[in-house]
């Protein structure tokens, strides 16, 4: 019974890891992250991460959306209610490749990856969203099962 019991426990995490596209064989760090679905709030970029993004988008984003985020005539604030509303039931891959897909609005998919990436991480910096260990990875397809919403939450 108790061997059941565990052998279950582990095929649902193995189909959770296929899900999110992870490795079985990381399931012991985080498999509590993951069994709850990871979102934004679980610390998914770097602080140096979104430090590069800050000058890419002073750079390339700035001259339309102003470096305070808020935006100006059709360009949107990337900030706070505007952001948060806009996102909330969303999730990273689809910001990822929206804003790749069509930014900067004069020349989309001019910067590389990487940039795209850091921008994403500076924008979940500036409102707020907490920075962890790593860089967040330009994969679109994984970032597609981080959410916005705390787990259990409207936020
Ligand atoms: C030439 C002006 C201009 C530049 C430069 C620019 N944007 Fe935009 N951006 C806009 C306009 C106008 C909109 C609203 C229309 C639209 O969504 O296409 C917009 C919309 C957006 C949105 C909202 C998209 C949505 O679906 O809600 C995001 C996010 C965004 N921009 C991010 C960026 C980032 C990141 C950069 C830099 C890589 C950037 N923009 C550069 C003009 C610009």
């Amino acid at each position: 019974m108790l061997y059941d019991g565990v052998d279950d426990m582990a095929k649902h995490w193995k189909l959770k890891s296929a899900i999110l596209g992870l490795g079985a064989g990381v399931i012991g760090a985080i498999a509590v992250p993951m069994a709850q679905g990871r979102t934004a709030w679980d610390g998914v970029y770097s602080e140096a991460q979104a430090g590069r993004g800050k000058a890419a988008y002073e750079a390339q984003c700035a001259f339309c959306h102003q470096s305070d985020l808020r935006g100006q005539g059709f360009a949107p604030g990337l900030i706070e209610d505007t952001f948060t509303s806009r996102w909330q039931d969303s999730n990273l891959g689809d910001l990822l490749t929206i804003v790749k897909a069509t930014m900067p609005q004069d020349k989309p998919t001019s910067l590389t990856d990487d940039e795209y990436a850091a921008i994403v991480a500076y924008l979940l910096q500036a409102n707020r969203y907490p920075a962890g260990q790593q860089d967040l990875r330009a994969d679109p397809a994984d970032l597609k099962a981080v959410g916005f919403k705390r787990p259990g939450t409207q936020k």
